[in-house]
């Protein structure tokens, strides 16, 4: 079964989908750390997002790995520990501009696809219950206003990089990649038309996963 998670930036997806895949005992796909992985790995080789050629040609000798760690979940390219690396301000951007190329997307979207194929997932990104995976069984479209989602992003920087960002940074920073994200030609940011819509401005985060938790138990 699976179970998809979409939403703009900042807006606790990520922690969200962990808690619920505990309590279901479901795996957990974090999407946009592969769409970061990916950016990082093209970076390093040179390319740029617009060079759909010079892509195709490194993107063969790309592996994105998660491995699970009893500290949380590692990410690899082929065997280096980006972890903490795709965490950057300057790689989200990075990666939301390389989630605009459409070979892009397709290849990620094959990846997805296979990782999560006759398991139990709850799947998370910006395409997952949309692009990915249409036929999930349950769909969540979270959203909260642009402050508070700055300050849980600025919040979740200090916890994994121990950097403080200014909250008006941050803001400009996830408003103008929310903007690319739901713009862009291929497979742009939007509710799934089945999808159910949690304002999560004014709640928690264990109340997000609680809500969400009850409508699958009771659906
Ligand atoms: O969820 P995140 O902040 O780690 O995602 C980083 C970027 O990756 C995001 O700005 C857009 C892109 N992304 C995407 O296009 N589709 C996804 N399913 C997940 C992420």
């Amino acid at each position: 079964m699976i179970i998809t998670i979409d939403g703009p930036a900042g807006v606790g997806k990520g922690t969200i989908a962990k808690i619920v895949s505990k309590t279901f005992g479901f795996k957990y796909l974090d999407s946009g750390a592969m769409y970061r992985a990916l950016a990082l790995f093209a970076d390093l080789n040179g390319v740029s997002e617009k060079d759909s050629s010079k892509l195709k040609k490194i993107l063969i000798d790309l592996h994105i790995r998660f491995v699970d760690h009893e500290e949380g979940e590692r990410v690899l390219i082929n065997t280096d520990d980006v972890t903490e690396d795709i965490r950057t301000n300057e790689i989200s951007t990075l990666a939301s501009k390389f989630a605009a190329n459409d070979f892009v997307r397709t290849i990620l979207r094959e990846m997805q696809r296979r990782i999560v194929k006759n398991k139990d997932y709850i799947a998370e990104g910006r395409d997952m219950g949309t692009y990915v995976f249409p036929d999930a069984k349950y769909k969540f479209y979270l959203d909260a206003d642009l402050e508070i989602r700055a300050k849980r992003r600025s919040l979740q920087l200090k916890e994994i990089l121990g950097i403080n960002i200014n909250e008006d940074k941050v803001s400009r920073e996830i408003d103008e990649r929310d903007k690319l994200d739901m713009t862009r030609k291929s497979c742009p940011l939007h509710p799934a038309e089945d999808a159910i819509i949690i304002d999560t401005t004014s709640m928690s985060i264990n109340e997000v996963a609680s809500k969400i938790e009850s409508m699958v138990k009771n659906a």
